[in-house]
């Protein structure tokens, strides 16, 4: 963690950086994370927490939708390959929750990363799977 910093908040996030983030992690095609697209995810997401290091460059996003009153649910959480495993994720997932006090907050992630909800804080919710209809539906 020496020299990051975190912020709550997408207004200071470009989304150019924040789109190239995700494209190179291999999270999605440059289509997907198109510019535009970012920019209206960012600007529409009601909790951003971002993570630069001491060149100010953009290192880790987590986006998340909230109603601020019941429940939460973290988009997702990416930090470049580079700087994981500092416990810079684990300090964005608190600043999340910090932002969505009093929710319940959801987590959705793959089995590799169980070790790293539980070390959140997070319990596996069993019996629950995850359905998801593409482009709401539309053919891309
Ligand atoms: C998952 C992810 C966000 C974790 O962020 P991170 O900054 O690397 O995690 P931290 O350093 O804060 O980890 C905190 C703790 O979680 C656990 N943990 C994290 N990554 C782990 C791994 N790969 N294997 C086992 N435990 C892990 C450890 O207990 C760790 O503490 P420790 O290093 O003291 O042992 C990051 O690896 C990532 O961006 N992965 C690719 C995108 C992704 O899968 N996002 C999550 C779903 S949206």
């Amino acid at each position: 963690m020496n020299g990051v910093t975190i912020s709550l908040g997408g207004a200071t996030v470009d989304p150019a950086e924040a789109a190239s983030l995700y494209v190179e992690l291999g999270w999605g095609t440059r289509k997907e994370y198109s510019v535009p697209r970012m920019r209206r995810s960012l600007a529409h997401c009601d909790i951003v927490v971002s993570a630069r290091n001491g060149e100010g460059e953009l290192i880790g996003l987590g986006r998340a939708l909230s109603d601020f009153a019941i429940d939460t649910k973290i988009l997702d959480l990416v930090i470049a390959p580079e700087y994981q495993r500092q416990g810079i994720g684990q300090a964005m997932m608190r600043r999340i929750a910090s932002a969505a006090k009093g929710t319940s907050v959801y987590f959705e992630t793959e089995r590799k990363n169980f070790p790293f909800a539980a070390k959140c804080g997070y319990e596996k919710r069993t019996g629950l799977f995850v359905f998801r209809m593409r482009h709401g539906g539309r053919k891309q």
